[in-house]
Parts: C-alpha cells; sequence; structure tokens
C-alpha cells in the first residue's frame, strides 16, 4: 500500500487531500503543528470531524525539527510527499519576513534532504500564483519569468522552487512545484476573502474591497484542487511547475454577487486602494496540467453555495 507523508495536514488543502487518498485506500500519515495564524480550533475539527472514520497517523511538530522529521520519516517510511505545510499569508509575511524565511525555506530544505536520504519516489509541494507577482502578461504561464515576487511570501516560494530544483538536479528526486490558485471551499481558510466576506455580510459588518473591486482571480474550488494534486502525485516525473487553479477568470464584484445570492444578503462594500504585496489579478493558465487528463469542474456558483452550506452548518447559523 502506497504510504504518503502529508505535511501541513490539518491545513485547508492537507487535510482534503488526506481524505481523497484514504478515500482510494493510500496509508496516509499527517504532519501539523497547529499554529494560531489562523484558529487552531479549526485545524483540530478538520481531523477530528472532517477526518472522522478514517484511519491514519497524526504527528503534532513542526518542518523545522529536523530529529522530529527524521525519526518520522524512519518510522513510517513513507513512498511520496505531498508538501503543504508553510506561513501561508501574502500579507502577515510583510511583518514576519524571518518566520517566512524560517519556516518555509529552511523547512522545506529539511524535507528535500530527507526525501533523498529516504529515496522518496515523488515530492509534490505547494508553490503559489504569488510568485509571479505583477505579471503584465495574463494569463499566468509557467514558462513566464517570475524574478519579480513583490511579498516575502512569494519570494520565499520562489525560494522553495529553486532550491527544489537543485534538489532533483543533483540526486536525482522526483519534484513537482504546484502554484496554486485562490482555494476556496468547504473548510476553508479563515484569513481568505469568501470566510471573511461571509463572516461580515452575516454579522451586518462592512466588507473591505481592494483596490476598488477591480481584481480578477481563477478563484478554485476545494475538491478540484485535491483531484488536480493527486493528478500529479500519481503521474508527474522529473521536475516541473504547474498552474492548478480554476478555468474561469472572475471579477471579485462577482464573487461577492454570488455570495450575495447564496446568503441571501446584501454586503455593505467599503472601498479601498490596493494593498502592499497584493496583486489586481491571478489568472491562471492551466494547460500543462489539463494535459495530464485533469480538469477543473466547480463554477463558483456551485463552489460558493457549497461553502456557505458548510459554513451554516459549522456555526451553527
Ligand atoms: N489556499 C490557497 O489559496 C493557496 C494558494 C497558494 C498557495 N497555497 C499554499 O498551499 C499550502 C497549503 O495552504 P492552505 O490554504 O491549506 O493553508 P493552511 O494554513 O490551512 O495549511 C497549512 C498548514 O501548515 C501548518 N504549518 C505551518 N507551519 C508549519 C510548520 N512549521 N510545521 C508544521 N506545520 C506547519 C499549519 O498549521 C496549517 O495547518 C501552503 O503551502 C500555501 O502557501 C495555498
Amino acid at each position: 500500500m502506497t504510504r504518503i507523508l502529508i505535511t501541513g495536514g490539518a491545513g485547508f488543502i492537507g487535510s482534503a487531500v488526506a481524505k481523497k487518498l484514504m478515500d482510494r485506500g493510500y496509508k496516509v500519515v499527517l504532519l501539523d503543528n497547529f499554529n494560531d495564524y489562523y484558529n487552531p480550533r479549526l485545524k483540530h475539527d478538520r481531523i477530528k470531524k472532517f477526518l472522522k472514520g478514517h484511519k491514519f497517523k497524526l504527528y503534532k511538530g513542526d518542518i523545522r525539527d529536523y530529529k522530529l522529521l527524521e525519526k518520522i520519516f524512519r518510522k513510517e517510511k513513507p513512498d511520496k510527499i505531498i508538501h503543504l505545510a508553510a506561513m501561508a499569508g501574502v500579507r502577515s509575511s510583510l511583518s514576519n519576513p524571518k518566520l517566512y524565511a524560517d519556516v518555509n525555506i529552511m523547512g522545506s530544505i529539511n524535507l528535500l534532504e530527507l526525501a533523498v536520504k529516504y529515496k522518496i519516489k515523488n515530492f509534490v509541494f505547494a508553490s503559489s500564483s504569488s510568485v509571479y507577482g505583477n505579471n503584465k502578461k495574463v494569463p499566468f504561464s509557467e514558462s513566464d519569468p517570475v524574478d519579480n515576487p513583490i511579498s516575502p511570501y512569494a519570494a520565499s516560494k520562489k525560494a522553495d522552487e529553486l532550491i527544489a530544483y537543485v534538489y532533483h538536479h543533483i540526486y536525482g528526486l522526483n519534484i513537482t512545484a504546484l502554484r496554486y490558485f485562490t482555494v476556496y471551499g468547504p473548510w476553508g481558510r479563515p484569513d481568505m476573502a469568501l470566510f471573511l466576506f461571509t463572516d461580515a455580510i452575516i454579522k451586518g459588518e462592512p466588507i473591505n474591497v481592494y483596490n476598488y473591486g477591480k481584481m480578477s482571480r481563477n478563484f478554485s474550488y476545494i475538491d478540484d484542487i485535491v483531484s488536480g494534486t493527486i493528478t500529479v502525485l500519481d503521474k508527474c516525473k522529473g521536475y516541473g511547475v504547474m498552474n492548478i487553479g480554476g478555468d474561469r477568470e472572475e471579477t471579485l464584484t462577482r464573487y461577492i454577487e454570488v455570495l450575495e445570492n447564496c446568503l441571501g444578503k446584501k454586503a455593505k462594500k467599503k472601498m479601498m486602494p490596493m494593498q502592499p504585496g497584493d496583486v489586481p489579478s491571478t489568472v491562471a493558465n492551466i494547460r500543462k496540467l489539463k494535459k495530464l487528463g485533469w480538469k477543473p469542474t466547480t463554477r463558483i456558483e456551485k463552489g460558493i453555495k457549497n461553502f456557505v452550506e458548510w459554513y451554516n452548518e459549522y456555526y451553527g447559523i
């Protein structure tokens, strides 16, 4: 039975990927430090409630702790790794650049070192659409230059891609960097727009609409992201960088409108200028991943509805 180590396994994407892999009969080992970047209660509930009824091993610990990682590798003997643990906020990276470098870069190097030592067959890790910075050419394509990140977070992900290439080149590791584009859905992250908007609209509070609403995204539904991540885990060899996201460019204004429809309530919009570190448009060219037979299927009308249903149930609304 294939054994997969998922770092950041109590996170939004990690827990969802874990569930799907276990449904498919993989043996899954999760590692997470349950940090308080957002309320760790949600992370514990993903483990306790969302993954209820599944059998897996869970380690509470930090990817910066090499000794602990070595213990896990020795004991669990993973065949493949999905490395998702990271400090994941663009804005918080501006005030904590050292922490972002420490976790996202040094933590990743620990895992790459052990991946070589324990002959891991495939190493898939989370990069981000933010590596594209203020790229003017839309949609963003993997062959575009990404030498101008505009936040410490983005720079840490770009650094991960470079270091991963070294480990592929020197040691022949199979590695794919997945550049995720704005993921949303049930059990999602409380620091991201959909969660913040839903919370505020329900409470009758204003929502901050940055860049005066002139933003567009390939919003990516969690189930599509999960199936794309597993496709890469199963099929990719060598070194690769891959965009993974929805296949439609949606404006922030439309996203809010769909949310208002699902909630049956209008938002009080506070129009704001652009925030430092943020980018007005992240739209993905996903042709490369589609060639592997994957394609996203969830429209925002369905995805946001699913999110709102989950939110209402989880918070007892
Ligand atoms: N959600 C998105 O839209 C998105 C977009 C681009 C990239 N990504 C990347 O995908 C990955 C997963 O994102 P997510 O949305 O699930 O975020 P998340 O914050 O929900 O999950 C990350 C998990 O990693 C854990 N973690 C953080 N630091 C750790 C450490 N030092 N040791 C062990 N565990 C640690 C956290 O506790 C958390 O549970 C991240 O690498 C993120 O940067 C996400």
